[in-house]
């Protein structure tokens, strides 16, 4: 079984997934950290010494050529989906399961995390605001496409069990 759990940066796609990963006793692993170990580089530095879209390039790549294993729950990025037809591709491939989480709880969870995130780094509390609010409405119409959809806020062991008793 490949399940994908897609959805915005700081919805918690990580945490989830781990926890997803353990119910269903299969191997977990994290889009961003496979394209790290295989660059030798950061996330932010990629960004920043070979632009975003090589890093949207590398994401793709990592993605299709990712063969752990037979059974695994993969946390993406948040933009995964949005690009290189990947929502498509793994919507084929896989389960996909889309934590769904609002921008008030976005914006809370992500203001003190913006460092490792290269398109948030920098910005102060308005801009973050904004740019959840405007990434959030394009990015949405590929999120909604999932077969699950989920809200994070209030997410717990018992809701987590129906998850993963409906995906097995
Ligand atoms: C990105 C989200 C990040 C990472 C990169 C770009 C995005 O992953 O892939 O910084 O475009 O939303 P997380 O969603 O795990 O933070």
């Amino acid at each position: 079984m490949q399940v994908f759990i897609i959805g915005f940066m700081g919805s918690g796609k990580t945490t989830v997934g781990k926890k997803l990963a353990n119910k269903l006793e299969i191997p977990f692993y994290d889009l961003d950290n496979l394209i790290e170990d295989k660059e030798q580089q950061s996330i932010s530095s990629i960004f920043e010494t070979r632009g975003e879209n090589a890093f949207r390039e590398i994401e793709n790549q990592r993605l299709r050529d990712f063969s752990g294993s037979d059974h695994y729950v993969l946390s993406t990025g948040g933009g995964t989906p949005v690009f290189h037809g990947n929502i498509d591709w793994m919507l084929a491939n896989g389960v996909v399961v889309y934590l769904q989480a609002e921008p008030a709880f976005l914006a809370s969870r992500l203001k003190n995390e913006k460092s490792k995130r290269p398109l948030i780094a920098g910005k102060n509390d308005e801009e973050l605001k904004a740019f959840i609010d405007e990434m959030l409405e394009k990015r949405e119409p590929y999120y909604k496409r999932a077969h699950f959809e989920i809200p994070a806020k209030g997410l717990n062991a018992q809701k987590l069990n129906e998850l993963a008793t409906t995906l097995t």
